[in-house]
């Protein structure tokens, strides 16, 4: 599938109908790029973050993790190369005023070469934007629009003006009186935080080289051209970890983490083909190598996460502006040295993106005699907001107050729906669509023998289970 506009069109609206993703304060017609999640996808969202965060420190015996605050010394950020470096080369366009990431409207074009069968030209465009990208001449990917001779979608003109760097980073004043404010910024990453809390770490955790730290956590940049949903934001969670090693190993740690990175993908039953590596050929200012982890959304391949090896850059940098010195000492090489590191950073939103896309199905279900379909999310059950609904088949006969004893049975230990309105059927359609994996429902056999039916929602199967197995059977399928 290479852009499927119209799938990914159903996604978002199925998100808002069902309260995954509305726009954000949207009785003011929302905000640019910026989104809140509902009571189905906050719970999405925490799943993924929860599954991560365990992945990443629990199971492993060397990373801790920590929670820094979002606002930082500002001489943080001078230190990382952000204020200098943390910028986009951008166009407007003079006659709609609108502006683009250059990178973003050659790829467009790209794009569109590809859709027309030129992949030759498609593949040397890449080619050359690739390069003057590298080496940023500005004047050269100018040049390149040129010569391609992109318009701008509003206007429908190729009247550019030249290409500049632009800043991504938020800024705002700490401090209550004008005079004395002094200018910090939001993160644009949340790795500077595990940075500036190595020593801390390291000696109070008592430490050993090679070993990580993770965090999870919000990230703001001013992105110029925010678009496709979630997937490009203002407002964003990362789920970074950084991990310290000798320096000279980072070839074969950073291959290590390349490989357990694309194993936590695939263990969220997404088949490998649905990913791909994507070999960084613009670094960026801190990096030796780096690649991407990228999935195939309904808009084509995309990143969604990144792994990078970003030598001592940090550390080093630290020292020099902080003056504290950044250095470990190795007792089994009996040396002092500043760590190098490798990182691994995950998109949480577009990671929510991605397991959406994976589970959206829309299923004709229809029989020669009556036309029938279903939309449902096909959530691997430990993510899925809600795991069970408790559905009585009336609302008489005793049925509703088993139903509750079960729900009282089940819900401290994973999240439980009840409802007794509507027929059966429709009560099932509205589990499919937020991607509940499990219903069970109340009837009058019940009653008689104290068996419940489960449906599963992948195959509509039904069986009969006690309901003293309900809790121990969910809690399998989920763990
Ligand atoms: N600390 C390294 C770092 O921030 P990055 O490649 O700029 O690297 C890492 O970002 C991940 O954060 C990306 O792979 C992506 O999933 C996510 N991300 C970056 N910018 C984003 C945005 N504007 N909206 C949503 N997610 C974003």
């Amino acid at each position: 599938m290479a852009n499927d506009t119209k799938r990914f069109q159903a996604i978002i609206g199925h998100c808002k109908e069902y309260g995954f993703i509305f726009p954000s304060s949207e009785i003011y017609d929302g905000l640019s790029a910026v989104y809140d999640y509902g009571q189905n996808g906050s719970e999405l969202k925490k799943n993924i973050k929860d599954h991560w965060w365990k992945s990443m420190t629990q199971l492993q015996d060397n990373i801790v993790g920590i929670d820094a605050a979002i606002f930082m010394h500002p001489t943080t950020w001078k230190a990382s190369g952000h204020v200098d470096n943390f910028s986009d080369p951008m166009i407007d366009n003079k006659d709609s005023k609108k502006r683009y990431r250059v990178d973003h409207l050659i790829e467009a074009r790209i794009d569109d070469l590809e859709a027309a069968g030129k992949q030759d030209q498609a593949a040397a465009l890449q080619q050359d934007m690739d390069r003057l990208l590298a080496a940023s001449d500005l004047d050269g990917l100018r040049q390149l629009i040129e010569t391609q001779k992109i318009k701008c979608a509003v206007s429908g003109t190729s009247n550019w003006t030249d290409v500049r760097q632009f800043n991504l980073m938020f800024s705002t004043q700490l401090g209550s009186v004008s005079e004395e404010a002094s200018e910090i910024y939001l993160r644009p990453e949340t790795a500077q935080g595990i940075f500036v809390n190595f020593l801390n770490v390291q000696k109070t955790g008592r430490m050993k080289v090679p070993f990580g730290i993770a965090q999870i956590g919000k990230a703001f940049r001013n992105e110029i051209v925010a678009r496709q949903f979630i997937f490009r934001m203002r407002e964003f969670e990362q789920m970074e970890m950084q991990f310290f090693i000798r320096p000279g190993t980072q070839k074969e740690w950073y291959e290590y983490w390349k490989e357990q990175r694309m194993q936590w993908h695939l263990g969220l039953g997404i088949p490998r083909e649905k990913y791909r590596f994507h070999d960084h050929v613009k670094l960026a200012h801190y990096a030796d190598a780096a690649c991407d982890i990228e999935y195939e959304f309904p808009i084509g391949f995309k990143e969604v996460e990144g792994i990078h090896s970003r030598t001592d850059f940090d550390l080093k940098n630290h020292q020099e502006y902080s003056k504290k010195k950044m250095q470990y000492f190795d007792p089994e090489i009996n040396q002092n040295y500043i760590p190098y590191v490798i990182e691994t950073s995950i998109g949480l939103d577009r990671t929510v993106l991605m397991v959406l896309s994976e589970a959206y199905a829309e299923e004709d279900l229809s029989t020669p005699d009556k036309p029938d379909s279903r939309v449902v999310l096909r959530f691997p059950p430990r993510l899925a907001p809600v795991k069970l609904a408790i559905l009585p088949l009336t609302k008489k006969d005793g049925l509703p107050e088993i139903a509750r004893e079960i729900m009282n049975d089940c819900k401290a230990h994973f999240r439980c729906f009840y409802e007794e309105k509507d027929a059966i059927g429709k009560r099932y359609r509205r589990m499919d669509a937020i991607g509940t994996p499990f219903c069970v429902t109340v009837d009058h056999q019940t009653k008689e023998d104290g068996t419940v039916t489960i449906r599963h929602r992948d195959s509509m199967n039904q069986e009969r289970i006690p309901v003293t197995s309900i809790r121990e059977t969910i809690l399998n399928y989920i763990s």
